[in-house]
């Protein structure tokens, strides 16, 4: 049985453009029950859609990335909203902050963006995919203000912010982080975190595992990820993918489903 459920990933970037179609056929030959494709942009999620609309294995979440919200259309919560309603989409995201570089969209247009769309997940009944870069402490703020069922992906806080993110109800996505070298944090983080609040995610074609960190990722690696985990915790990599698996059915509301 395929047990790697990608909770996060990206197919639709110009990174697949040259060889989409045989990556994603090939996912369940190689161990992969399920992805979650995450929009991006307003482009991104009409992909998504589509790749979900294609792939019996893939699912869509919708959303405006705090990277991609400085130029949008008047109506763009509208369309996300429309987008929201189709049948394959099981999250809101990406959203959230991002304060890594100086250029990026203003900090008041993200939390505004951010918010608007965590308010948009709540009436739509649908978990938040979150993205915090840089952005630890008005992030907290926006999830204690709201309470969103939903994951903070690519968790890079530290472990006390990890408590506080699980006392919220909420989910700790893990990837191929936990395999780099210098990794100190986020290996704490999955020592630590509630096996039955853990996600396991690529963000492919982005953050490779070691032993392929700084080529392009796919979901078949989350393995390389799942076998760390597995050996930080002490427990079998069957295992963790087979609790993460049953975690994210649940997360995404596809119990009895899939
Ligand atoms: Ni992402």
């Amino acid at each position: 049985m395929n047990l790697i459920f990608d909770t996060h990933a990206h197919y639709d970037s110009e990174g697949f453009d040259s060889d989409r179609e045989q990556v994603l056929k090939g996912l369940p030959e190689h161990g992969v029950c399920h992805v979650v494709n995450v929009g991006a942009t307003l482009a991104g999620c009409r992909a998504s859609l589509e790749l979900a609309e294609q792939y019996p294995w893939i699912f869509a979440g919708v959303g405006v990335h705090p990277e991609e919200c400085g130029d949008l259309p008047e109506d763009w919560l509208e369309q996300v909203r429309e987008m929201s309603r189709a049948p394959k989409v099981v999250a809101i995201g990406e959203i959230g902050l991002d304060y890594h570089y100086e250029d990026m969209a203003p900090r008041e247009v993200q939390r505004d963006v951010f918010e608007q769309q965590i308010l948009l997940a709540k009436q739509q009944n649908l978990p938040v995919i979150v993205h915090d870069r840089d952005a630890h402490g008005d992030t907290m703020t926006l999830l204690r203000k709201h309470q969103p069922r939903g994951v903070v992906h690519c968790f890079s806080g530290s472990v006390e912010m990890m408590r506080e993110v699980v006392s919220l109800g909420m989910y700790i996505g893990l990837g191929g982080v936990v395999t780099f070298k210098n990794a100190r944090v986020p290996v704490e983080v999955a020592r630590e975190v509630p096996i039955d609040r853990l996600l396991l995610e690529t963000d492919a074609p982005y953050m490779a595992p070691v032993p392929f960190r700084g080529k392009r990722c796919d979901s078949t690696m989350i393995a390389y990820s799942a076998a760390k985990i597995a050996e930080i915790r002490g427990m079998s990599t069957e295992e963790v993918l087979t609790r993460t698996k049953a975690n994210a059915e649940h997360f995404f509301s596809l119990e009895g489903k899939v």
